[in-house]
């Protein structure tokens, strides 16, 4: 069984529904509020478990209810939960989303405890935890327990996947320079390499600078038109699994966690990984919310042999 620690935010997420989104200054109505389990880190080892691999999460959650109920999903969903740490005098990450009819989202994040994560902590994790097959993380938790976590990854031989999520345009070269794998989508990616995302050749354009900053390994998701895989040794453009968006949330959490779970440490199966990932998040999109929305690996198996 892969082993994966996945290290990352914590978040409860408020959605309101509404038809279209408001404009400044506008006041509208929502037709549904709804409360579900979120964060990209938690929805990421959330798949990875469902998935079928060992997980890990090292988060940080507030002392409230909230952090309860989030401790309660992680665990029903098969994720460890021993190095998520109760945060004294802290609240949970709360991330207050707005869906519009058409499965688009806004979403505006209150960091909470997820911003109180810390070298100590990863370190003491890492120390009990052991060996490790990949390690995950976003940029929803400080940047430098991200680059302690994938030092210790390093050194173990282990598999660093970084999901440059939200986007920041000056990532840390020692960062950069541990990452096996990056994972952004195409907005994220014309964040980091300056190169903005219309068409197949700025997807080119863009894996090229991610390889020249230094990551041997690229896959830039790329919503409805699939994923662009860049390495050694493949340079494609996967073709997505076409279906109707309900709620796009945590789709792109969903794939990255398939991901990371299905890949083989020399990335030799990435396009096959890949492939099954994006089938994975074509479920998760037909369904609403993030954590709730995460299939089966029987779901995903099942959709794959029947196409
Ligand atoms: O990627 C989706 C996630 O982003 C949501 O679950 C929300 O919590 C924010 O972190």
């Amino acid at each position: 069984m892969k082993k994966i620690e996945v290290i990352g935010s914590s978040n409860v997420d408020t959605t309101l529904h509404v038809k279209d989104f408001p404009k400044p200054g506008e006041t509208i109505n929502a037709s549904e509020v709804t409360i579900a389990g979120g964060g990209k880190g938690a929805n990421q080892a959330i798949a990875a478990a469902k998935s079928g691999a060992d997980v890990k999460f090292i988060s940080r959650i507030g002392e409230d209810s909230f952090g309860e109920f989030m401790m309660k999903q992680l665990k029903s969903y098969g994720v460890s939960t021993d190095y998520v740490e109760t945060t004294t005098g802290e609240d949970t990450g709360h991330a207050y989303i707005t869906l519009n009819e058409n499965g688009q989202n806004n979403i505006i994040i209150d960091h909470g405890a997820n911003y109180l994560l810390n070298s100590t902590d990863v370190t003491a994790a890492s120390d009990l935890i052991g060996d490790i097959d990949a390690v995950i993380a976003q940029f929803e938790t400080p940047l430098e327990a991200t680059i302690t976590a994938f030092r210790i990854a390093k050194k173990q031989g282990a598999v660093t996947i970084l999901n440059p999520a939200p986007a920041i345009s000056d990532i840390p070269v020692q960062l950069l320079e541990l990452t096996d794998l990056i994972t952004p989508n195409e907005t994220e990616s014309a964040v980091i390499t300056g190169i903005p995302i219309n068409n197949e050749h700025n997807l080119k354009n863009n894996a090229a600078k991610l390889h020249e900053l230094g990551i041997p390994n690229v896959v830039i998701t790329y919503g409805d038109k699939g994923s662009y895989i860049s390495t050694s040794k493949i340079e494609k453009l996967v073709p997505p699994f076409k279906v109707q968006a309900t709620d796009t949330t945590g789709a792109g959490d969903t794939f990255i966690g398939y991901l990371a779970s299905k890949l083989k440490n020399d990335f030799s199966n990435i396009e096959q990984a890949a492939i099954f990932a994006s089938r994975a998040s074509s479920i998760a999109v037909q369904r609403l919310g993030a954590q709730p929305s995460i299939p089966t690996v029987n779901e995903v198996n099942e959709l794959m042999e029947s196409k």
